[in-house]
């Protein structure tokens, strides 16, 4: 599917997911998105649905840390900065070695599993610590609260946008790719589905299958490992023991931005909707070139 017709389900999706909890189109609905975007690659199919949400009227505000990649201002929705306690030298070299690493793979599966998982901690403790940044910047919280907004769309494989809404007691519209971990709570059966990185396909041998399911039990620990910053941080702002997952599977709706055609089938809960178009931009038709 190409962008912009991803872009228009999107925004159909959401504006229908709005007025079917709301069929009158009364009763103290303000209008109001908060975006809480995920940097890089994620922020291109989100910038868009917010820059549309916006064009149609809607008050959009979009959460960002004052050091970034990619998040900045755009033309229909507001920008609400908040600073962090890195420096963009810090930022830009932990980027810079994740993406030798995932530009360079070691030698075999494990090595290549362990090494991008040692990146991936690192990354999601900056990121973890962009969190923290967020929550504990009263001042912006107490905003967000008093703006009463509708919902909060986000990435959520970070789950900050996730976070909030849930302590906000806001529905969440998530959009993403994927999620890892089977954070995402469908079904993942390691003899049908293949992990990452094994490079499987979903017609496995049997010894595929065995290391497959090793790996799956190998995720556990790893994925706790990932994760347990941000379970830190969430307990910390919401003042009780919460998982990562309880937290995620209070999303309202899961628009998955894939299809069949790139993923292997897998069951899915009610409540997700494909709608394709991998982390890609609107694009402008090629201008004609004479030779
Ligand atoms: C980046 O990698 C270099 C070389 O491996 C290392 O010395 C440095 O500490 C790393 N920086 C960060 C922020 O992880
Ligand atoms: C939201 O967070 C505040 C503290 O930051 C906490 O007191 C409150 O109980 C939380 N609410 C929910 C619904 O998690």
């Amino acid at each position: 599917m190409d962008c912009k017709a991803f872009l228009c389900l999107a925004v159909f999706i959401i504006c229908c997911a709005a007025l079917k909890q709301n069929p009158d189109g009364k009763s103290g609905w303000t209008g109001k998105l908060l975006v809480v975007p995920m940097d890089g690659s994620h922020w291109t199919g989100v910038k868009a649905v917010a820059e549309e949400m916006g064009r149609k009227g809607h008050l959009v505000i979009v959460l960002m840390p004052e050091v970034s990649m990619r998040l900045g201002p755009g033309k229909h929705y507001i920008t609400k900065m908040f600073p962090v306690s890195y420096s963009r030298d810090f930022f830009d070299q932990v980027m810079a070695n994740y993406s030798d690493l995932v530009t360079t793979s070691p030698g075999s599966l494990l090595e290549s599993v362990v090494s991008k998982v040692d990146q991936v901690k690192k990354l999601f403790k900056v990121f973890a610590s962009t969190g923290e940044s967020l929550f504990k910047n009263q001042e912006l919280i107490d905003f967000i609260r008093e703006q009463n907004f509708d919902a909060v769309l986000t990435d959520p494989v970070l789950p900050i946008g996730a976070i909030l809404a849930y302590n906000l007691s806001l529905p969440a519209v998530y959009m993403l790719r994927g999620m890892p971990c089977g954070l995402d709570a469908c079904p993942n059966p390691p003899s049908y589905i293949p992990r990452f990185l094994t490079r499987y396909s979903d017609r496995m041998t049997f010894g595929q299958r065995v290391v497959n399911t090793l790996v799956s039990i190998l995720e556990v620990p790893l994925c706790k490992l990932m994760f347990w910053p941000f379970e830190e941080m969430t307990s910390s702002f919401i003042q009780r023991d919460v998982s990562v997952m309880e937290i995620l599977s209070s999303g309202a709706l899961w628009l998955m931005r894939y299809d069949y055609t790139l993923e292997f089938p897998k069951p899915l809960m009610p409540n997700m909707v494909l709608i394709g178009g991998i982390n890609c931009e609107v694009r402008n038709p090629l201008t004609k070139v004479s030779v």
